[in-house]
């Protein structure tokens, strides 16, 4: 900052106080009006900001656009002690500053078992086998000459909140629910491209391989390769980014996403589930007597508050828009419960449309914030009657081993000087 500009804000800040002074009662009457919510006064600045006085880079400056230098924050961000390496670890979507249901494309989290492959898309080649009449091999272009169809679902890990089963250890919203994304996905229903070849009578199950480094496999029922399983090569109306697949990924819609396998190369069908023979991860949730679940693949109904969250501090008593996020793998998401009071009392939130199944799900609710120090919580339900559980319903099932499927209500407590932190009640 030159000792100019030094200069000008500060006569700047002069002027807009006297401003302020002289149309205070003008301000009054806007802030009653608008039931207390704070708002900056009705006077035009005394001086154009800098922005107004010059003109800015041409058409030709940024052919592909990237976010306001004053958005730097809103990046995707991992945890180093999470996982020994980068290559196989996971990063988490910064909910907190998101609007809307859709995750822009360069903010969706990944999960990635050997690093993120850069695939020629003339050379990929996606091979349909195993248990069926006529096995096809399909180009990039044969894939998109096929019925295509646009789907709004969500991405979520298996892991989300894994960390959170013994007590709350991230103090952040990014952290404790960010490996979830939303986007409008372009692409093929598996259905078409099984119906092509022509099922065998038993076929009863399908692999799914990618081509990264780590040959990523997983197997899932046919029933849910005939049902809603599809095969997307675009992602928010561009093609999907390397990190998400590029250029073909697997979707098993509202299920762990550890099964929508990027860099789909191989479908193949067969007669019993692959982990039997070999399979190159599995993903079961240890319940307290050593046993396991096998099979848990539905994302359960989930809910989050992103604003207030610990990433955003409550700026002094007075109105404001709380944020939030629920989902449900099994549907649409019917309610959202919200409680200021650590789950004593219970308020329903309003839902924007629109409200999609297997989608993210956006809810407002206006909030006057007295100052006192306040534990907050959201509660989803989804269409088919499914509450979200406390951590403490979650733990007397489960136990406290587990790392999948943690889709307990998150209470944030703010306190009296409107910091927010993440705690554990009920
Ligand atoms: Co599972």
């Amino acid at each position: 900052m030159t000792k100019e500009d030094g200069g000008r804000r500060g006569r700047a800040g002069l002027d807009r106080r006297s401003l302020l002074g002289g149309a205070a009662g003008v301000g009054g009457t806007l802030l009653a009006a608008a039931g207390g919510a704070r708002a900056e006064e009705a006077a035009i600045p005394a001086e154009l900001p800098e922005w107004s006085r010059y003109l800015g880079p041409g058409v030709d400056d940024e052919p592909y656009g990237k976010p306001s230098k004053y958005e730097a924050h809103v990046i995707r961000r991992n945890v180093e002690w999470l996982t020994a390496s980068t290559e196989s670890s996971v990063n988490f979507t910064p909910l907190p500053w998101l609007n809307g249901i859709i995750t822009p494309n360069g903010v969706f989290f990944e999960r990635h078992h050997g690093g993120r492959a850069e695939i020629d898309p003339t050379k990929h080649r996606l091979l349909i086998h195993g248990l069926v009449e006529k096995p096809l091999v399909y180009t990039m272009e044969d894939i998109k000459r096929l019925p295509c169809e646009d789907r709004i679902w969500f991405l979520e890990c298996a892991a989300n909140g894994g960390m959170e089963w013994r007590g709350a250890q991230l103090n952040g919203c990014q952290y404790v629910r960010g490996m979830i994304g939303c986007a409008q996905w372009t692409g093929v229903r598996l259905k078409t491209l099984l119906e092509r070849s022509g099922l065998k009578p038993n076929a009863k199950w399908v692999l799914a391989e990618g081509a990264d480094a780590s040959a990523l496999t997983r197997s899932f029922p046919i029933e849910k390769a005939l049902d809603d399983a599809f095969v997307a090569y675009a992602q928010n109306g561009e093609a999907l980014r390397p990190g998400q697949g590029y250029p073909l990924r697997l979707i098993l819609p509202g299920w762990e996403a550890n099964m929508s396998v990027k860099w789909l190369r191989r479908i193949e069908v067969g007669d019993a589930p692959w982990y039997t023979r070999w399979e190159t991860s599995k993903y079961t949730d240890l319940l307290p007597s050593g046993k396991a679940y096998k099979f848990t693949w539905v994302q359960e109904a989930n809910s989050v508050i992103t604003w207030p969250a610990p990433e955003h501090k409550v700026d002094g008593p007075g109105q404001y828009m709380i944020r939030g996020l629920a989902w449900s793998g099994r549907g649409r998401i019917v309610r959202v419960d919200l409680t200021f009071d650590g789950g004593k009392n219970w308020v329903t939130a309003p839902l924007q449309e629109p409200i999609l199944p297997k989608a993210l799900t956006r809810f407002y609710y206006p909030w006057r914030w007295d100052g006192s120090s306040v534990i907050i919580a959201s509660r989803a339900i989804d269409e088919t009657g499914y509450v979200q559980p406390t951590i403490t319903q979650l733990r007397n099932a489960r136990g406290r081993n587990s790392i999948y499927h943690n889709n307990a209500i998150i209470t944030w407590l703010v306190n009296s000087s409107g910091e927010v932190e993440n705690v554990q009640v009920a």
